[in-house]
Order: C-alpha cells, then sequence, then structure tokens
C-alpha cells in the first residue's frame, strides 16, 4: 500500500511573531536544519516518498526551501490552504488535490524524540482506519485530549476546560487508512467555536461509525512549538542528544558535547552541549557558555552567550555583555556592551548601545 505524508505548515505562528513575520516555524532551522526537512528525512526512512505540503502563511519559503523534494529524494506536492480553516480542513484540501493512500498527517510544528518512524512501522503492521499517538502533557487543557477505556480511544474533546478522566493529550501526527473515509468524515464536520474544522471531531466519526481508531503512547518527549520558550526548550532537548563532532577550526578551547561545522572557527571558549553552524565565527573574548546553537555565516566578537539561538548571518559585538534565554532572527547586527540581556528579535534588526 502506498504511504503519502501530508505536513500541515500554514499557520501563521502568531505566538512566535515577530520571528515568524518572515520564517514560518517549519523552516526555522534547528542545528543547521529546518525542522520540515528533518520530518521529511524521518518519514523517507519508513516508505513516505510522496508529500502534499499545505501552504498558506509565507508559503513561497517552503517552495524555495523544498523545491520539489529531489535534494531530499522524494516528491514534493504544494497545496494552498488559503483560509485558516483547521487541520481537517488542511487534510480535506490535501486529499482534494490528489493525496491518496494510506495518509501519515503530520502538524509541521510538532517534534518527537527520535521522530516518527517507529509509529508508522505500528501503523502498517496492524489493520488501523485510524493512528493517533498520545502523550501525556502538564497542561492538557492546551490540547485535543482523548479518552482511553479497555485498551480504546472512546472519546476526542478539543481544548476541554478539565482533562476528562481516563485522558491523554492527543499530539500532533494523524494515520488513516482510508481517504474516502476521511472525505466522509470531513463532510460531517461543522466548524467548532473558534471557526475551524477540528482534528478531534474528523476522527470522533471514525469511533461513532464503527471504525478501528487506536493508539500509542509516546514514552520520549514531545514538542509542539508554539511560543519562543517552546522553540528554545526543543532546541535545548535536541543539544542533549548531539554526538560531538567537529569538522570547523579550533583555536581557542572547546569543552563537553559540540559540534563545530566545516568552515566554523572557534578562537574563544565553546562549553557544551552547543552547535556552531558553517562559516560562523566565535571570537577570542567571546564565551559560549552553554545550550546555544549558533547557525549559519555568524560573528560573535565578545561577551558571553547562554541557552539561546541565534540564527545565520548576525553579527554579535557584545564587550562584555551577557545574553541569556534569547531567538536572535536572521541578518540582525546586535552591538551591546554589558548588562545581563534577553533579546527575542526577528530579521534584519539592528540594536545598538553606544
Ligand atoms: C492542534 C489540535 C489539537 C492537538 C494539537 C497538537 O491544536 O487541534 O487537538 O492536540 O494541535 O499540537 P492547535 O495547535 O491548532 O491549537
Amino acid at each position: 500500500m502506498k504511504l503519502t505524508g501530508i505536513i500541515l505548515v500554514a499557520g501563521e505562528g502568531t505566538r512566535l511573531r515577530p520571528l515568524t513575520y518572515t520564517l514560518p516555524k517549519p523552516i526555522i532551522p534547528l542545528m543547521g536544519k529546518p525542522l520540515v526537512v528533518r520530518l521529511i528525512e524521518d518519514l523517507k526512512s519508513v516508505g513516505v516518498n510522496e508529500f502534499h505540503v499545505v501552504i498558506g502563511h509565507l508559503g513561497f519559503l517552503f517552495r524555495q526551501v523544498l523545491g520539489d523534494g529531489a535534494s531530499i529524494g522524494v516528491k514534493v506536492n504544494y497545496v494552498e490552504q488559503r483560509e485558516r480553516l483547521g487541520i481537517a480542513h488542511a487534510i480535506h484540501r490535501a486529499i482534494e488535490e490528489g493525496a491518496n493512500g494510506q495518509l501519515i498527517v503530520y502538524l509541521g510544528d510538532n517534534y518527537f524524540q527520535g521522530g516518527v518512524s517507529n509509529f508508522v512501522k505500528v501503523f502498517m503492521e496492524n489493520e488501523y482506519d485510524v493512528f493517533i499517538v498520545l502523550t501525556r502533557h502538564r497542561d492538557p487543557t492546551r490540547f485535543g485530549n482523548a479518552v482511553i477505556s479497555d485498551g480504546r480511544v472512546v472519546k476526542l474533546i478539543e481544548k476541554p476546560k478539565e482533562p476528562p478522566p481516563n485522558s491523554y493529550v492527543v499530539t500532533g501526527v494523524y494515520m488513516f487508512s482510508d481517504p474516502d473515509d476521511v472525505e466522509r468524515a470531513f463532510k460531517s464536520l461543522k466548524p467548532s467555536a473558534r471557526g475551524e474544522y477540528e482534528i478531534t471531531e474528523l476522527i470522533q466519526w471514525f469511533i461513532d461509525n464503527g471504525r478501528r481508531v487506536s493508539y500509542t503512547v509516546t514514552n520520549g518527549w514531545w514538542k509542539d512549538m508554539g511560543t519562543p520558550q517552546d522553540m528554545l526548550d526543543l532546541m535545548y532537548l535536541m543539544l542533549d542528544e548531539t554526538k560531538p563532532r567537529i569538522e570547523g577550526e579550533v583555536k581557542g578551547e572547546v569543552n563537553g558535547r559540540v559540534i563545530i561545522e566545516e568552515g566554523a572557527v572557534i578562537e574563544g571558549v565553546v562549553h557544551g552541549p552547543a552547535y556552531i553552524g558553517r562559516g560562523s565565527l566565535v571570537g577570542r573574548d567571546t564565551v559560549i557558555e552553554h545550550y546555544v546553537d549558533v547557525e549559519a555565516n555568524v560573528s560573535i566578537n565578545g561577551g558571553s552567550i547562554s541557552r539561546s539561538l541565534i540564527l545565520d548571518n548576525v553579527r554579535l559585538e557584545l564587550g562584555k555583555a551577557r545574553v541569556v534565554d534569547s531567538i536572535i532572527g536572521p541578518s540582525t547586527r546586535i552591538r551591546l556592551s554589558n548588562g545581563v540581556n534577553r533579546l527575542i528579535i526577528g530579521e534584519g534588526n539592528i540594536i545598538e548601545n553606544i
């Protein structure tokens, strides 16, 4: 049976502004690679070769990054979702534009420890009509909830005020055996209070109509990247799993688990876990403390940085300043002289302490 990936990336990412004014969440690189590329590679490893990427906000950027998929060795089609009508609607749009076979639907701003390929294998080995991945979360009311009884999913509720008994949080990967059934389910839906066709209601149709809806509960971590802090947390988790690798030039000092990409130059000190991207410079008087991801062609002189993500082409002159818990958008120029600074800034800014 053919497997088709449907990747949903149309959202505006409002809680991650200003970054998402110019960069949709799934395109923001972490450790040298946009999340959307990582997840396509992961699905490819279990035999998904055709993808429908449902775009909306800044959709042209996905076309630029992924093209026709050839650079990743897959086929990528694009589907426009002009109105924000929800996840179920986005899946319907992909089917309308030709997505067929068994469908692996993935929200582009979700990330699972170790990827999702193991879940897809379980789906393929069983004859489920729908397969979902559940988890525990400290704040279940932010998500869809699934009630389990006798090992079966019996009810799905979107963002309940109180988490129901025997329930788990519904993550952002959904698998369907039959696109015709998905279309039948979609036709029965009405927009919810927030004006969207909800994925939880779509799956509820399968339960109500006697289909086999099954699930797994993941033991690994799972991140849904809503806010800047979620983005940083995901980066910390990914850095925690890095294997050290040094391809750039170290003239200064590197301690612990660190990746230094080709063309990067370390004149100062880098404490791991840390990632220093291609062509980036850590200057002589700079200390990268820990949990820092510096993407490509960044130059840092002076100062110290910890727990931060610095995107491409940034120039930092930090004097004696400390930068902590920050996300700095691409092509930004910052000159500081002292103090402790937290910066969440988008693309192309200039910040100077003179
Ligand atoms: C969506 C789904 C929700 C699910 C969540 C996972 O929520 O509606 O059921 O738990 O994704 O990330 P949204 O991000 O649209 O609020």
